[in-house]
């Protein structure tokens, strides 16, 4: 072989060979360079108004261990998640809520919004508050505020008292007393540590997950019976916002508001995924505009609608739910896509998409924007309630972080008028995924759940940077 044709194998070889090994997924995680503090140079920090929330999230059940009374606890024993996990002493956060308070601040935060857990408040009936577990929370209020942190409180997060679920008060309805009954105590003992209140977590996922595909308790499969309970979630949430209107009357963080009370909604943008199939264009469409749209449409309202052209209209008159979001909270993970074919209808993440976090969900931050677009026009302050991703390696972390930061930015940029005012991460630490169980890391620290030490991640570093800069800009 001539020294010419040897040598142009050799650059054929070269650049094949590593092409083909990469395609043939020997080099699957080999994607980007993780980011570090030093790569935030030229961020947009002068995006961010002075005053804006910086926060990291939880809720009760995935996170304080020995959650005995709620109804995750039997259905875990009976071995009913898809993981077989166990919640079992999750963090141990009921016990440990002080050092990760402190783990909190170490990160520049200022903001957690955590639940305060029915099922513990009042594990026999909603009538009878547990004294000793309401004196574990004051404490908490205590940790908040020697430190300085804002707490956002949730009311419902996926979860609720074995009464409640037993005797299937969501779907008969008896639960928007009971709940607003635990709002009423809640507003009365703590209104005066908290401001920002959000009533119910994702009503949609809990009724969807709940009632109609059964991977939640009460694991019911009842389109209809899920329905009634979304709008039983919505009755309840109204009825617990005036009830801490009328209750909670200190103003505790000084900004001449008594409460900020909202709602949690995942804001979910849904595309076709061929964008020339009308069918699924159409099909697109309609599970946005109901997903999205109908707890804020109706909120506009007080006349339950649906809202789905040639389905549903309004079909219920609610006035005590009208006008009741002071702000609306923003769940953004990422868009969904609907492809319809001969084997049916599929919606979720879309198939092959190149970046996904470990639980498969596709990492797509210009998916914030449409999200935002979305409730724009109903005109509230909004607040990013959670944004976060699995990656156990925390490969991704970082990226995902400061890349939906950007979005974040530039649109705030884009919208000055819009008020944007915190954006909280989910999760402080991991947690317990609910049906996924232990495997799935959010945290911005990690968890060892043989020791329950915390490890601060590498991407916690980037965030806790980015902020320091926003904060401390000239
Ligand atoms: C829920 C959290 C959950 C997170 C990550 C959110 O929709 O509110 O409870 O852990 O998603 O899956």
């Amino acid at each position: 072989m001539s020294t010419h044709r040897r040598a142009r194998l050799f650059t054929w070889l070269g650049i094949s060979l590593p092409l083909a090994a990469l395609s043939c997924g020997l080099f699957p995680t080999i994607r980007f360079a993780p980011l570090t503090p030093a790569h935030l140079d030229g961020f947009d920090v002068g995006a961010f108004p002075p005053g804006f929330f910086w926060g990291a999230a939880s809720s009760a059940h995935q996170v304080e261990g020995n959650d005995i009374h709620s109804d995750w606890w039997p259905w875990e024993q009976a071995g009913k998640t898809k993981s077989g996990d166990k919640s079992g002493l999750a963090t141990d956060h009921f016990n440990r809520f002080e050092a990760d308070m402190d783990r909190l601040l170490a990160l520049n935060l200022d903001t957690y919004r955590f639940s305060l857990n029915w099922a513990r408040l009042f594990p026999n009936g909603p009538d009878t508050p547990d004294e000793a577990a309401a004196a574990r929370y004051d404490e908490f209020f205590v940790a908040l505020k020697a430190r300085n942190i804002r707490p956002m409180v949730t009311l419902l997060h996926f979860t609720s008292p074995q009464w409640v679920t037993d005797a299937d008060r969501w779907g008969s309805g008896h639960a928007i007393e009971d709940f607003r009954k635990f709002a009423a105590f809640c507003a009365a003992r703590w209104g005066k540590d908290v401001d920002w209140w959000v009533t119910v977590n994702e009503p949609d996922v809990y009724a969807f997950h709940g009632w109609l595909r059964g991977i939640f308790p009460p694991g019911k499969l009842d389109g209809a019976l899920a329905f009634r309970v979304f709008t039983n979630f919505m009755k309840a949430h109204a009825e617990a916002y005036h009830t801490i209107k009328q209750v909670d009357t200190v103003d505790a963080d000084g900004d001449g508001k008594t409460s900020q009370i909202g709602v949690a909604q995942l804001i979910v943008p849904v595309e076709a995924f061929n964008a020339f199939n009308p069918t699924e264009q159409a099909l697109a469409y309609v599970v946005a505009h109901f997903i999205n749209g109908f707890w804020l449409r109706s909120n506009e309202t007080g006349v339950f609608n649906p809202d789905v052209p040639g389905f549903f209209g309004p079909f219920e008159s609610y006035p005590r739910f009208k006008n009741t979001l002071d702000f609306i909270g923003i769940n953004y993970y990422s868009r969904q896509i609907v492809r319809f074919d001969l084997g049916g209808i599929f919606w979720g993440t879309p198939p092959e998409a190149p970046f996904v976090s470990q639980l498969g969900i596709e990492i797509y931050p210009p998916g914030l924007t449409d999200s935002l677009l979305t409730v724009v026009p109903f005109g509230l302050p909004i607040v990013i309630t959670e944004n976060g991703i699995a990656d156990a390696a925390d490969k991704d972390r970082a990226q995902y972080i400061v890349s939906h930061l950007s979005v974040l930015a530039e649109f705030m940029r884009a919208f000055p008028r819009v008020p944007i005012l915190g954006y909280v991460h989910w999760s402080l630490t991991d947690n317990f995924e609910w049906e996924n169980g232990f495997a799935p890391r959010f945290g911005l620290y990690e968890v060892d759940y043989a020791t329950q030490a915390r490890i601060r991640r590498p991407s916690a570093d980037v965030f806790a940077e980015l902020i320091s800069r926003v904060k401390n800009r000239p």
